[in-house]
């Protein structure tokens, strides 16, 4: 089957057979295909679209294009979440473990930040001594003894994904929903998953920055998932301000084990975090309806079960046997701190979510290309919410940097993030739940 023809097809608006399809993928896995071959493919679908049955068979040849964990020894269900990425988003430290608590197992696969957004891989990382690639062997003993383990993708998981990933980032070609639905799902049913649940992000810190387009892409992967034979929920949820008070690596750890052990809570976090691990105990069937699911969820969560899970995951991967208990020797800190104070007195009405993160960025906190190191420890934390009324000088956020110039440079960008005016109306974070 000629590659140039299932371009030609798909450019003038034809569906592709599950041949043509199997056919692409096999070209973009063995090389076969050329990379212009791939971006014209990319570009064709990112303007004709793809059918349910054309996105569910291109998610599944790439799943195929690797390895596919097998679970079926575990004595429970297997269940993973993804976030489509966002600013101060450490939900998955903290609900891997909930849910683990719970009696669910949960994989989970995690990747590294890129360009605003932080990565929990990069997180883990913060955490000396913890490896975030272990091999198999040792990625399923924790899996299976701990009951969740937090990696980063194995060389051999929907190597397909990773080619065509790699030529849509610089084609311009990643905003396409039926690409973005395959390529996450795709590495989802990679590792296994019995059952997922999707945390989509609208708003202003949010790939997809309208609710609309977040309802699509969240209505595209759980109709696909479903035709795939994976049970999926998606919650959409609110990035108009950074979900944490903390945004960076070591920082966001820090405010994820006093989540943990309840020393301090973010509310919107709890909200979201408590929503999304009950809503995967749901899918997971361990529990039969909502409320009860998301009120185990609250349980694992307030009787410190979850902190303990959270501890045996971090020593049973390499960390610190102590982090929970001395997390302040433990964690890296920044060589200084500088408080960003209210310019003038009033309410907070609007955070630009989207330059937070890049604060993040230019303190060296996350990466402008791909293969940049990131700094653990620098970070910003103390971050006010949306609708907190503050007196002029009083601190909206606290840089933690490692030189001056930085620091001044992520003080001016996050003083640019907050609008201060009158009164504003908060979004709840949870705004729409979509199982079908
Ligand atoms: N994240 C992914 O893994 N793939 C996409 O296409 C977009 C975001």
């Amino acid at each position: 089957m000629l590659i140039a023809e299932i371009i030609r097809q798909k450019r003038d608006g034809a569906e592709l057979s599950p041949q043509e399809i199997s056919a692409m993928v096999a070209g973009i896995s063995d090389n076969s295909a050329s990379e212009g071959q791939v971006a014209a493919f990319a570009m064709a679908v990112f303007f004709q679209g793809m059918t349910r049955a054309e996105a569910t068979n291109l998610t599944c040849e790439m799943r195929d294009s690797g390895d596919v964990f097998n679970w079926s020894d575990l004595p429970g269900p297997v269940v993973d979440k993804h976030s489509t990425g966002g600013v101060g988003d450490n939900v998955s430290l903290m609900l891997a473990p909930i849910v683990a608590a719970c009696g669910g197992y949960v994989p989970m696969i995690s990747g590294r930040g890129l360009g605003h957004t932080g990565g929990t891989l990069d997180k883990m990382e913060a955490i000396p001594g913890y490896t975030v690639t272990p091999d198999n062997d040792l990625f399923a003993k924790v899996v299976a003894e701990v009951g969740c383990a937090v990696i980063g993708q194995t060389a051999n998981l929907a190597p397909a994904d990773k080619r065509f990933y790699g030529i849509r980032d610089v084609t311009a070609t990643v905003e396409s929903i039926p690409l973005i639905t395959a390529s996450i799902l795709s590495k989802k049913l990679s590792a296994g998953l019995q059952s997922l649940v999707m945390d989509v992000k609208f708003g202003n810190g949010a790939f997809m920055s309208s609710f609309d387009e977040a309802e699509k892409l969240a209505r595209s992967i759980t109709g696909v998932a479903r035709a795939a034979n994976l049970p999926c929920h998606a919650l959409l949820t609110d990035m108009n301000q950074p979900l944490a008070s903390a945004a960076g690596n070591a920082v966001e750890v820090r405010n994820a084990v006093e989540f943990l052990t309840g020393a301090h809570r973010d509310p919107r976090l709890e909200l979201v975090t408590v929503a999304l691990s009950g809503e995967m105990l749901l899918t997971a069937g361990l529990y039969s309806d909502r409320k009860h699911a998301v009120a185990a969820a609250q349980a694992a969560l307030d009787t410190g079960a979850a902190a303990e899970k959270f501890g045996q995951m971090v020593t049973a991967l390499g960390g610190p046997s102590d982090l929970i208990e001395r997390m302040d020797q433990i964690l890296p800190s920044a060589k200084l701190t500088l408080a960003v104070e209210a310019p003038e007195a009033g309410q907070i009405s609007a955070i630009s979510t989207r330059e937070i993160g890049l604060a993040v960025v230019e303190l060296g906190g996350g990466r402008r290309r791909a293969d940049d190191i990131v700094n653990p420890s620098v970070g910003l934390t103390g971050l006010l919410d949306v609708g907190v009324s503050v007196s002029k000088g009083d601190p909206i956020a606290m840089i933690h940097a490692d030189d001056q110039t930085s620091a001044e440079t992520a003080k001016a960008q996050v003083l640019a993030a907050y609008t201060f005016g009158g009164a504003v109306e908060v979004e709840a974070p949870v705004r729409l739940i979509v199982d079908s």
